[in-house]
């Protein structure tokens, strides 16, 4: 597997990759595909960076993070799904933990907590829990009352 680092020319792949992930880990998240390229977009040309992985000249896996002076943290991590569970996200972590990524920072990563396969994920490849949000939704509001 090689990888490289993404380009705003990347950014319409990364962004059907992003609407992969959105849907496979179960995510609120409504956007588009352009909306995502442009949000791409944005990240890029400020505080993120992404790395492509590919392997016989095709993207199997891409990561987005942002690196600060004490953390990284890793926005988005996302595996082809017709390659998963061949050992290739752990890859994708040992070759950013070992060619990529300053090693002295503390690492962190978000997920939703039903997305049971990247939870299981995260605890196997070395990220401990540590906090835990909650939440309460608003309620719907009422149907708007006919007009007199
Ligand atoms: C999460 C994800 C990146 C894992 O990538 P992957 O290449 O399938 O993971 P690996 O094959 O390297 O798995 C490494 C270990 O993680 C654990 N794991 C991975 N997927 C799992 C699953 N579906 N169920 C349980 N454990 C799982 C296992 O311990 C596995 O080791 P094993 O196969 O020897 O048992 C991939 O499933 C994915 O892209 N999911 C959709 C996007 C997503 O949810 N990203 C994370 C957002 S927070």
């Amino acid at each position: 597997m090689n990888f490289r680092p993404a380009t705003l020319d990347d950014c319409a792949l990364l962004a059907e990759l992003n609407h992969q992930l959105i849907r496979d880990e179960g995510h609120r998240n409504r956007m588009t595909v352009p909306e995502l390229k442009e949000r791409m977009e944005s990240w890029l040309a400020a505080e993120y960076s992404a790395v492509l992985f590919e392997d016989q000249g095709q993207v199997i896996a891409c990561a987005v993070y942002r690196l600060q002076p004490t953390e990284i943290y890793l926005r988005q991590l996302f595996v082809v799904s017709h390659r998963r569970r061949q050992g290739i996200g752990r890859q994708v972590m040992e070759m950013l933990r070992s060619r990529i990524w300053p090693k002295n920072r503390r690492l962190t990563v978000e997920v939703l907590v039903q997305n049971t396969a990247a939870v299981a994920f995260w605890r196997a490849v070395g990220y401990q829990d540590y906090s835990l949000k909650l939440e309460i939704l608003p309620a719907p509001l009422p149907p708007p009352t006919p007009a007199e």
